[in-house]
């Protein structure tokens, strides 16, 4: 066993969200979920056993920061692996630099892939995906390159995510940085709350036949499918939280424009489409092809904002 284990873990992002959780202790969701790992994105995690810390510590982006989440984490390790005494974690998050786009699904997914070296698990990628999950939903997919879905399963054992297709359909992500001037609420937070929505139980039921459509696109190339139904599954994912008992939202002006605007580029004739998650940050979904014309397109007309473009990334690495 080595003295310090370092893994790192890119970021995904969902085509199929994950929205809603059956059971809030253990992150067992209401639906699948299908994603793309970005190559641009990630964390490097190392851990190590501290035992002049008198309780798990964290150092994020060189910054001494509260541990609780990590801690409540590492003690799932300590009730069902060995018990053992305070973790030095220092994690780098390699994003951009505007609000809203750190991620805890890299995060987790790293800190698990270096807890299992620590403890010399040997975990299959499945069962690293399960701890990672129970960190946070949407790093359960963050172990796996390429497309990952993420079946809901009913329990602890059942629900884990696998890796769907591990190859480049030339999918490109362009990241929109718009930073957050509303109110930030967490992405438990949030679903707690849209699940409480009328329009719920139709979401839910969507989700699966959206799933279904998006595994076939998927393997078909089809990127211009690929675009609509994560576009339609995600914005009705914004719907429920504006159609919920209290109303909430993560748009904000400039989210509202890049969407219209990535709108009248469809309508054009070019592949352009969004998806967005618990922040304002807008995700342009397009082809290899069209990348470069979209975004200066972008940039003429949003100067103000940062844009990145991402590919398909790697699965988790655990440094030995
Ligand atoms: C909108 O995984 O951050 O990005 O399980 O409560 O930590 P917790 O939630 P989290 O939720 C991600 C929500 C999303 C959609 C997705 O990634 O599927």
């Amino acid at each position: 066993m080595s003295d310090i284990i370092t893994a790192t873990a890119h970021t995904n992002i969902a085509l199929i969200k994950y929205w809603g959780k059956e059971n809030v202790d253990l992150n067992i969701p209401t639906t699948s979920s299908l994603s793309m790992t970005l190559d641009k994105f990630y964390t490097r995690t190392s851990v190590e056993f501290n035992n002049s810390l008198a309780q798990d510590t964290l150092i994020l982006n060189e910054k001494e920061v509260d541990p609780s989440r990590v801690h409540r984490f590492l003690n799932i390790f300590r009730s069902e692996v060995a018990d053992f005494g305070s973790v030095l974690v220092i994690s780098k998050n390699h994003v951009p630099t505007a609000a809203g786009l750190a991620s805890s699904a890299s995060s987790f997914a790293a800190l698990t892939g270096a807890m299992s070296g620590l403890l010399d698990l040997n975990l299959m990628p499945t069962q690293m995906s399960r701890y990672a999950r129970r960190g946070s939903g949407s790093a359960s997919r963050s172990i796996f390159g390429n497309f990952a879905i993420w079946n809901k399963g009913e329990d602890e054992e059942s629900s884990y995510a696998e890796s769907f297709l591990n190859e480049d359909i030339e999918l490109s992500m362009i990241v929109a940085e718009v930073s957050a001037t509303s109110k930030k609420m967490s992405s438990t937070k949030g679903m707690q709350l849209a699940q409480l929505s009328p329009d719920y139980a139709t979401w839910v039921e969507r989700s699966a036949v959206q799933l279904k459509e998006m595994k076939a696109a998927i393997l078909r190339s089809d990127i211009e499918r690929v675009g609509l139904i994560a576009q339609e599954n995600s914005l009705a994912m914004h719907d429920l939280n504006w159609n919920c008992p209290e109303p909430f939202d993560y748009f904000t002006d400039k989210t509202r424009e890049l969407i219209s605007f990535v709108d009248n580029c469809y309508k054009e004739g070019l592949l352009a489409f969004v998806t967005i998650d618990a922040g304002p940050n807008v995700k342009i979904i397009t082809s290899r092809a069209q990348e470069k014309y979209i975004l200066k397109r972008l940039q003429d007309n949003f100067p103000d904002l940062q844009f990145d473009i991402a590919h398909a990334g790697p699965g988790i690495r655990v440094e030995v």
